[in-house]
């Protein structure tokens, strides 16, 4: 069966990553988090004291940067890897990454240098990348561009109970102010803001169960036939 690239953006913690995964699981397709990779950069220039408001250092210590992923033999879920070292936890819920992440992911050097590395990991078709600028930017010639959204309130609620989940204690109205600012400085960016792709097929997962999305979601993968669908 001929095998497509599937791009799903859309705003912080409404879900995009479970289904790409749970898509990924059942298309026999590789996964891509972008936003792990983002997140994985900032983490490297905090661990090194790089400043992240000078945008030339940031681009001398990009060199020094490599990200790759693999799948944890035990658990069967895909870890982010830094320079060979596992930092899928800490990329997480270290909440300095989680304040930093905006900014560095604003600076058009960091966007080049994973942009590039995006494209080569989906040259072969057979991807699922989720993340901001996928449908725009990344590919915009994927056969099927997602656009996901949900309700700040929601989104805030999942963001915190997965939080929970990783043992980290915080309120809910931090999760929300902390979303909304990332969803503010990602829709307002210079370089490749969050955008609709025109071509994009616009999910609100709000009041729909995991069952619901993925059967949606299976369909427009069926009906593509690679050709993104418009409505
Ligand atoms: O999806 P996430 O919350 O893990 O993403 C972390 C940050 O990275 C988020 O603030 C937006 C940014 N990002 C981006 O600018 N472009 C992407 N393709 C993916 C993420």
């Amino acid at each position: 069966m001929k095998k497509i690239i599937i791009a799903i953006d859309g705003y912080s913690s409404c879900g995009k990553s479970t289904i790409a995964k749970e898509l990924a699981t059942a298309l026999n397709y590789h996964y891509v988090d972008t936003g792990a990779m983002y997140r994985a950069v900032t983490l490297f220039l905090l661990q090194n004291h790089i400043d992240i408001y000078h945008p030339e250092m940031v681009a001398m210590a990009l060199g020094d940067i490599h990200i790759s992923f693999e799948i944890n033999p035990s658990t069967q879920r895909q870890i982010t890897l830094l320079n060979g070292e596992n930092v899928e936890n800490e990329i997480r819920i270290n909440s300095r990454v989680a304040s930093a992440v905006s900014e560095v992911s604003s600076l058009s050097e960091v966007r080049k240098f994973l942009v590039k590395q995006q494209q080569v990991l989906g040259a072969h078709k057979g991807i699922v990348m989720d993340g901001r600028d996928i449908g725009t930017v990344v590919f915009p010639e994927a056969e099927l561009k997602l656009f996901i959204t949900a309700e700040p309130n929601i989104r805030a609620q999942r963001r915190l109970d997965e939080l929970k989940t990783l043992g980290q204690t915080t309120t809910f109205e931090e999760v929300l102010a902390n979303l909304k600012k990332r969803d503010e400085m990602d829709s307002n960016r210079a370089d490749s803001p969050l955008l609709k792709a025109k071509d994009a097929i616009e999910i609100d997962n709000s009041y729909l169960s995991m069952d619901e999305q993925f059967l949606l979601i299976i369909d427009l993968v069926k009906k593509s036939k690679g050709q993104a669908q418009q409505i």
